[in-house]
């Protein structure tokens, strides 16, 4: 399972790609408005500097909601890098923009995604990846995991190329959920990840190992 970080902060992303397990960076106009990052010029700036952070696809979203619209700024950020994804939402408009974009062989990522029929579409449509929010639909007391396993069954009974990028995820066992039910992607904010390092025991361990090499070689 790929592990993207799901923020627009430089320091976290590079903290993650330091770890050495980061393969990529999805962002959303709200973690861009989280980090001040405003205006056409400093936004395009922002995208450059994560591609030059990460070695991966850099989800970067369209903020037009008609076709011709989403076309013109999704064409344009395409162009910022290599590594760039345009991240586009799903409605029709943005449906029949992520066929253009396939056709011409542009990176898509089809975002707010709540239901498999949405996903059935946007692999039809040749989505590179959808987005599943599943933090949002936990959140409405919905099980955010049984609808990765549904998209899972569906893209494998028709073997879609479509990556399932598991989104809004928002603690460790959400990870550990996605890589059961075999997620493409995950993801999800930097303590979520960096919480997969913990357990007690591993800390408790290294604490004795330690203190013995230590009575030893006093
Ligand atoms: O990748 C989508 C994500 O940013 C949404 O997360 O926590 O706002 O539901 P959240």
């Amino acid at each position: 399972m790929k592990f993207f970080i799901d923020t627009a902060n430089l320091d976290q992303i590079q903290e993650a790609q330091d770890l050495g397990i980061l393969d990529g960076v999805t962002t959303n106009p709200s973690l861009m408005a989280k980090e001040g990052i405003a205006g056409e010029s400093n936004v395009i700036n922002h995208y450059k500097k994560i591609c030059e952070i990460v070695d991966g696809d850099v989800s970067a979203e369209v903020i037009s909601t008609n076709f011709k619209g989403i076309i013109k700024e999704g064409e344009a950020l395409a162009k910022l890098h290599n590594n760039i994804v345009v991240k586009v939402p799903m409605i029709k408009d943005g449906v029949k923009a992520i066929k253009y974009f396939s056709d011409k062989g542009i990176k898509t990522n089809c975002t707010l995604i709540f239901s498999a029929g949405q996903a059935l579409l946007a692999a039809k449509a040749g989505a590179t990846y959808v987005s599943p929010f599943i933090g949002r639909l936990d959140d409405i007391s919905t099980d955010g995991i049984d609808l990765i396993a549904q998209i899972r069954e569906i893209y494998d009974n028709y073997m879609f190329g479509t990556e399932i990028l598991a989104a809004s995820v928002r603690h460790p066992m959400h990870i550990i959920q996605c890589a059961e039910i075999g997620a493409d992607v995950m993801t999800g904010p930097l303590s979520a990840i960096t919480a997969l390092l913990n357990h007690p025991l591993t800390d408790s361990g290294l604490a004795k190992f330690l203190a013995d090499f230590k009575k030893v070689n006093a």
